[in-house]
């Protein structure tokens, strides 16, 4: 009975998306019991920039043939895919960063698609549920000035929807610079919505998940 969260934020304290997470958590935790959490913080332990590169060089190569660093690249890649499949349910919390995804999430997709068992067409997280919990600053909704500059969300929709055949719950919160950024002042009250709404649809989701857990055991 495990759940797996993958954050990907640049700061621990302050965070609403690790905070909106949290809330996911306790949700799950609370009606799942003794169900163990797994917790990969991808800023404050970030995976090798050069591993990708290494082990997709050399992609269907049989095992004895690689060097050390090519296998320890496709026994990283392996131990994440193991991670993420071994879990029940998945929580990936990110922020939007100039208009699209870090380095560091990247990084962690392109890992897991070079485990052979994470290989595009063969959609190994079907049917599984995973929530996509993502912070941003600005406002990108319909009829805004920025609509469609959120190159994020869209795309680890495509991954983890698509690619990955996960059964996805996005929940956002949006306008989070709101409270600091004074030429935003006027939105405080619509970002204290849209994250009040990211929490309570962050507990429901939680506590779905976590029925689901027990119905299939
Ligand atoms: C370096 C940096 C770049 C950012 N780029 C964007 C951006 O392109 N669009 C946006 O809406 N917010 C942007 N933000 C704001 C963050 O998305 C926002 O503060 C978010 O709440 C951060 O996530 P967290 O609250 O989980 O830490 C940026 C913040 C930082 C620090």
């Amino acid at each position: 009975l495990r759940r797996s969260s993958v954050d990907q934020n640049i700061r621990q304290q302050g965070s609403f998306s690790r905070r909106v997470a949290d809330t996911l958590q306790q949700a799950w935790s609370e009606h799942n019991p003794g169900g163990a959490v797994v917790r990969r913080d991808l800023i404050a332990d970030p995976l090798p920039a050069d591993a990708w590169a290494t082990g997709a060089a050399v992609r269907g190569l049989p095992a004895e043939q690689r060097t050390a660093e090519q296998a320890a690249a496709s026994a990283l890649a392996a131990s994440l895919a193991g991670e993420v499949l071994g879990a029940s349910t998945v929580v990936v919390a990110t922020a939007l960063y100039n208009f699209g995804i870090t380095l560091h999430r990247k990084n962690w997709i392109d890992l897991l698609i070079l485990d052979p068992r994470f290989s595009p067409g063969s959609t190994p997280l079907a049917g599984r549920p995973l929530t996509l919990v993502v912070a941003r600053g600005g406002g990108y909704g319909p009829g805004t000035p920025r609509e469609g500059w959120d190159h994020a969300t869209p795309y680890l929709r495509r991954i983890f929807g698509e690619v990955f055949g996960a059964d996805v719950t996005l929940v956002e919160a949006e306008l989070t610079l709101a409270g600091s950024v004074p030429a935003m002042a006027d939105l405080r009250g619509v970002a204290a919505e849209s994250l009040a709404k990211a929490h309570e649809l962050a507990a429901v989701t939680g506590k779905a998940h976590a029925a689901l857990v027990g119905a299939s055991v």
